[in-house]
């Protein structure tokens, strides 16, 4: 029984998405979410800088007690996991593409994948790639423009939709029947993206498979918090804290806000 706080930290609001997977999941957990909006999107940048910014959300969150971290950014993840799990003693989760389902169970053989310039180039990306989805023709696409649109509260404005029509433009000519979301920002746009592509393409993205992933790590390591409370959820932004409350507002017990990290 370990009743200290799971740590989450994000490049902005888009680990929100899997945070609230986990929360469904493990209804009885303190969590704390750090939201780095302030360097969105970590996609752009040199895997040094991820690495860097990663550490200092690390060391935030273990300043706070946290007894497990989750790193829902997928550019994160395959830019910097290895090191923070080769430097701290914690369990760390992090998340990659769903590519494995996608290419087991698409008929067309043909999988897009749509993420970041950081996370398609990193090794970790090529190598799951390389192991799972040898026999299918891939088709990725990096979401310029996506997650600063989201940041920005704009995900459901006319100019996220102009840009996905252009976005989705290859993976429709393609002939996908899977697309595969590599970025946690992206389910929420999607609607939108389901209303674009044909409706026999599947859309699918990690949350539930991290959430579950927490869920056995924590029992492994007899870190579930076994109370009958309801967990209580302290949510940061180093930005505005607008768009994390209203994407998490179906979740009780949370507190937002503003932290000049
Ligand atoms: C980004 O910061 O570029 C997007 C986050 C992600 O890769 O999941």
């Amino acid at each position: 029984m370990d009743k200290r706080p799971i740590g989450f930290f994000d490049s902005g609001v888009g680990g929100t998405s899997v945070w609230q997977e986990v929360v469904q999941l493990l209804p009885h957990e303190d969590t704390i979410y750090l939201a780095d909006s302030k360097h969105a999107p970590y996609g752009r940048k040199s895997k040094e800088r991820i690495i860097e910014l990663s550490v200092k959300n690390t060391e935030f969150l273990l300043e706070r007690n946290c007894k497990l971290i989750v790193v829902p950014c997928n550019t994160a993840t395959t830019n910097a996991i290895k090191y923070l799990r080769e430097n701290y003693d914690v369990p760390f989760i992090g998340i990659e593409p769903a590519i494995k389902p996608a290419a087991l169970n698409s008929d067309t053989k043909k999988v897009g994948i749509l993420a970041t310039k950081g996370t398609l180039s990193s090794e970790l990306f090529n190598k799951t790639q390389r192991e799972f989805a040898m026999d299918v023709n891939t088709i990725e696409i990096v979401g310029t423009g996506i997650v600063e649109l989201i940041e920005a509260g704009r995900k459901d404005s006319p100019e996220m939709r102009d840009l996905l029509i252009g976005i989705t433009e290859p993976f429709m000519i393609s002939g996908i029947d899977y697309l595969v979301l590599g970025c946690s920002h992206y389910p929420y746009i999607k609607h939108i993206l389901a209303e674009l592509l044909p409706a026999r393409v599947r859309i699918i993205d990690s949350g539930v498979a991290v959430a579950r992933q927490t869920m056995n790590v924590l029992k492994k390591h007899h870190l579930l918090n076994l109370s009958d409370e309801k967990g209580s959820h302290l949510l940061y932004s180093n930005l505005d804290t607008q768009t994390l409350e209203s994407l998490t507002s179906a979740i009780e017990n949370k507190t937002v806000s503003y932290l000049n990290f």
